[in-house]
C-alpha cells in the first residue's frame, strides 16, 4: 500500500486530490496542514492521518515524512523556502518521490509573455527542486477553476505551453497527481505544463 504525505492539505487542489485518492486507490494518506480543525473528512478514517504543522517547521515535517513513499506538495506563499525545507528533509530521511505544484509561466514558456515578479517564488522553488537528487515531478497548471471535469493535456519543459488562455480544472490537476503518485517511475525528474484540452 502506498503512503502519501500531502503538504498543504487544505489547499483547493489538495482537497480534490484527497477525494480522488480515497475513492480510486488504496493509498494511505497523511494530511499535513496548518490549522487542522478546518479539515472535513467523510469516512476512510482507517486510511487517513492528520498532522498539524507548517512546512517550514522542519522538525514536524521530518516526523511526518517517516514511512512515506510519496510527498505531494500543494503550497503557496514562501515557495522557495518551502521547497528548500522539503528537499532538505526528504534528502535527510531518504525519501525520493516528490510531486510539487507550481504554475505555468516559470520558464517563460507562454508565447509572447515574460514572467512577472509574482512568479519569482515559483521559479526559485523549481530551481531548488531541479538541483536536488529527488525523483521530482513539477506540475505547472494553467489558470484554474473548480469545474467537475477531467480534461487536460501536458507539455514538457522546453516546449511552449498549449492553450494558455484556457482554464484547466483543479480536478484535472488532481487526477494527474494521483496518477503520478500511484505509478512508479512515471514522469520522474520532469516538469509538466498542464493545460485544458479542447
Ligand atoms: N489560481 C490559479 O489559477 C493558479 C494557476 C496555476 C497555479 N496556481 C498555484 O497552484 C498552487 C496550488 O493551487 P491551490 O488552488 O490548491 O492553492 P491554495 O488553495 O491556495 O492552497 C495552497 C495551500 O498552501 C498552504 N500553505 C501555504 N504556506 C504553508 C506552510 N508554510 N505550511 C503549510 N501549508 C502552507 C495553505 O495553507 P493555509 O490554508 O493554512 O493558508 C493553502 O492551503 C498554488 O501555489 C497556486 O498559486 C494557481
Amino acid at each position: 500500500m502506498t503512503n502519501i504525505l500531502i503538504l498543504g492539505a487544505h489547499g483547493q487542489i489538495a482537497r480534490v486530490a484527497t477525494d480522488l485518492f480515497l475513492k480510486h486507490t488504496d493509498a494511505r494518506l497523511t494530511l499535513y496542514l496548518r490549522n487542522a480543525r478546518r479539515l472535513k473528512l467523510s469516512g476512510h478514517a482507517d486510511r487517513v492521518r492528520v498532522v498539524e504543522g507548517d512546512v517550514l517547521d522542519t522538525k514536524t515535517l521530518e516526523a511526518a515524512m517517516a514511512g512515506q513513499d510519496v510527498v505531494y506538495a500543494n503550497l503557496a506563499g514562501q515557495l522557495e523556502q518551502q521547497a528548500r525545507c522539503i528537499v532538505k528533509v526528504m534528502e535527510k530521511t531518504g525519501l525520493k518521490r516528490l510531486i510539487f505544484i507550481s504554475s505555468m509561466g516559470i520558464y517563460d514558456e507562454i508565447p509572447g509573455e515574460r514572467h512577472g515578479s509574482i512568479l519569482e517564488p515559483y521559479c526559485k522553488a523549481a530551481s531548488v527542486i531541479e538541483a536536488s537528487r529527488l525523483d521530482y515531478t513539477i506540475l505547472r497548471p494553467a489558470w484554474l477553476n473548480n469545474r467537475d471535469e477531467i480534461e487536460y493535456g501536458t507539455t514538457r519543459k522546453g516546449e511552449l505551453f498549449k492553450n494558455c488562455s484556457e482554464v484547466v480544472s483543479r480536478k484535472s490537476v488532481a487526477d494527474l497527481v494521483v496518477k503520478l503518485a500511484m505509478t512508479s517511475g512515471l514522469e520522474t525528474r520532469s516538469s509538466l505544463g498542464v493545460h485544458k484540452t479542447a
